[in-house]
């Protein structure tokens, strides 16, 4: 494993009973305050993918997008947010995904991704795995793109969300079990 790995992981803080109780929350705003974790994460990304030919990494909102375009430019792929609902001014197509209580959606511009390009998509954390879900199913069922990798800086393997995938790799850093 790589030596970097460590210390991201003790500037990721676990927060207990939020937002909910019963609820371990893995907060990621103590890294991003700290530079060197922070270059260190996008850093382990970029050695991952540059050079994979990815024209595309799509960030999910919204701590997608803190991760996502630091690696897009270092790779020089372009960005594309996969957004929360209403918030894209030109004409979507989207995919709703179940939460524990109700459900949420995911947009994403027509025509900001082309049928066969190589799509990289980015989220801080997998957890039950709908998120990435319907992002997947934007990306490669809707725009016709080819999943490279789903990249996540945390896992939370228990909840069995890469089983979701429909058997697409993802890569992850750090685990909490
Ligand atoms: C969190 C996290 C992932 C998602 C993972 O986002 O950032 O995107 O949940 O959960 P899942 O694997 O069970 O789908 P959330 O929608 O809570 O909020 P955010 O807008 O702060 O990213
Ligand atoms: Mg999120």
């Amino acid at each position: 494993e790589d030596p970097r790995i460590d210390g991201i992981k003790t500037k990721i803080r676990v927060v207990p009973n939020f937002p909910k109780p019963g609820i371990m929350f893995q907060d990621i705003t103590t890294l991003l305050l700290d530079p060197k974790a922070f270059k260190d994460t996008v850093d382990l990304f970029v050695e991952r993918y540059k050079g994979k030919n990815i024209s595309v990494v799509a960030g999910i909102e919204a701590r997608g997008f803190i991760f996502g375009p630091p690696i897009a430019l270092a790779i020089g792929a372009k960005f594309v947010p996969l957004r929360k609902p209403k918030k894209l001014p030109g004409e979507v197509i989207s995919e709703e995904y179940t939460l524990e209580y109700g459900s949420d959606r995911l947009e994403m511009h027509v025509g900001a991704v082309n049928k066969g390009e190589r799509a990289l998509v980015v989220d801080d954390l997998i957890a039950t795995g709908g998120t990435l879900c319907a992002a997947m199913n934007l990306l490669a069922e809707r725009a016709g793109a080819e999943i490279v990798e789903c990249a996540c800086l945390i896992e939370l393997p228990e909840l069995k969300g890469r089983d979701r995938l429909h058997g697409k790799p993802l890569h992850v850093l750090v685990e909490y079990h």
